[in-house]
């Protein structure tokens, strides 16, 4: 059998396509020492695992995982409190109030800061933009004053590291920490004042929200934004930054979305599939399950690879090409990711935020296509993509002609 090399081995990081299409081949289901997980990689598994249609997994891994940072999380919910909690996020991010309230915002925080470096002809997509746009739109969209959205940045960085802190390095962990009392102490005061004079933002419509009785604690709501940093961040972050780098990579297809900006969806969806911005989500086995002819124990972490399972070759053809005009590909809305990748993942805790970050990308792409017209990578850069967990290029320096003065 061919070796499988470690998903914390140095040479994964670098390039982890070749090791996943080993496992999807010759090891579908394989125990893992350090993580204490079982590694799974087909399509049809992580599938399976995500849509749950027998109730055989749970996310109560979260609660190591998330729980020291963010406190207790939608994430970690299952079973009704879960669908009543879904019931009372959910409509903020989508339908009239993303139409209406939060589509200018989102122009906005794009406009700012492509103001800021497209007079000179250069710029890097990743530090420039992408690492701050929806971290910016996030603070905006909860009302936060634009005095403290350099503050909320920094609980980002901390928010992020502490979670991508594979190695455990205790000085990562500790500032993980001190983040969520740091967080805890500015929010609070922020919900208890919102809730005495309800405004227009994402925070008074939590604060209002109301289903079948239930309404969220000021613990919930804290926990829900800083939820909020990582998975409406650094997710929207770097599938900005890769839908950049595939097409930088494909001048031809750059070309042609540069012409027609009605390919923008094809390629956030080709990029979600080919570059996901989550390449693992962990599960726990709730009962004893055959996957892939092996047996996973009742109580098991389960790393559901989704990195490995968009590029299955029993699921898409030719699937280490990126290809934004591909036949099956249906990039219709945010909902229909659903048979195109994995990348939001499925079933209960299928992204709440797909349409925002549809809406973020679309926007933010059509902005800097305007502002670049002839945007190219900067002589002799080779992009390098970093992260194992989450994952996305590093840096994208690009040259561009400026407007003239
Ligand atoms: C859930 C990916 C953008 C908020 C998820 C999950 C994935 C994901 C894979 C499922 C996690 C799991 O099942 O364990 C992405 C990607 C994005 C993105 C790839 C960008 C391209 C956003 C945005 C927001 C957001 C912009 C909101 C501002 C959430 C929340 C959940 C979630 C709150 C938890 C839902 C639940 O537990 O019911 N996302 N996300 N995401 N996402 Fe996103």
């Amino acid at each position: 059998a061919q070796q499988v090399p470690d998903i914390l081995s140095p040479e994964f990081a670098e390039n982890p396509y070749p090791a996943y299409r080993v496992m999807r081949e010759s090891a579908p289901l394989i125990w893992h020492d350090v993580t204490q997980s079982y590694i799974i990689s087909r399509y049809e598994d992580v599938e399976r695992v995500f849509k749950d249609k027998d109730g055989e997994f749970t996310t109560d891994n979260y609660d190591w995982q998330l729980e020291p940072v963010h406190g207790k999380t939608i994430l970690q919910l299952s079973g009704r409190e879960h669908s009543v909690r879904r019931a009372l996020v959910a409509p903020a991010f989508r339908g009239s109030d993303l139409q209406e309230k939060f589509l200018p915002v989102i122009e906005r925080n794009s406009r700012e800061l492509i103001d800021a470096f497209r007079h000179t002809g250069s710029a890097d997509l990743v530090h420039d933009y992408a690492t701050r746009f929806p971290v910016n739109v996030i603070a905006d969209m909860l009302g936060l004053d634009k005095d403290d959205h350099e503050q909320f940045h920094g609980w980002y960085t901390s928010v992020i590291a502490f979670l991508g802190n594979l190695s455990g390095d205790p000085a990562v962990a500790a500032a993980g920490e001190r983040t969520r009392s740091e967080f805890a102490d500015y929010m609070f005061p922020i919900i208890r004042a919102r809730r005495e004079n309800l405004g227009d933002d994402l925070l008074s419509t939590l604060c209002a929200a109301e289903v079948d009785g239930v309404r969220m604690s000021d613990e919930d709501i804290k926990a829900f934004c800083s939820l909020l940093l990582a998975a409406g961040g650094e997710t929207t972050d770097k599938a900005i930054a890769s839908i950049f780098a595939n097409l930088l990579a494909h001048p031809e297809q750059l070309a042609a979305v540069r012409a027609d900006r009605g390919l923008i969806p094809r390629a956030f969806a080709e990029t979600l599939r080919y570059t996901p911005p989550v390449h693992m989500i962990m599960r726990q086995s709730a009962t004893e399950v055959t996957v892939s002819g092996g047996t996973i124990p009742a109580g098991a972490t389960v790393t559901c690879l989704i990195g490995a399972a968009n590029r299955d070759e029993n699921r898409y053809a030719d699937p280490d090409r990126f290809d934004i005009f591909r036949e099956d590909l249906t990039a219709t809305n945010a909902f229909s990711a659903a048979a195109d990748h994995l990348a939001f993942a499925l079933g209960r805790h299928f992204c709440v935020g797909a349409l925002l970050a549809k809406a973020e990308v679309e926007i933010g792409v059509d902005q800097l296509l305007d502002a670049m017209p002839d945007a190219r990578l900067a002589d002799g850069f080779d992009p390098v993509e970093q992260g194992v967990f989450t994952r996305g290029p590093q840096s994208l320096p690009v040259r561009f002609t400026p407007p003239a003065a």
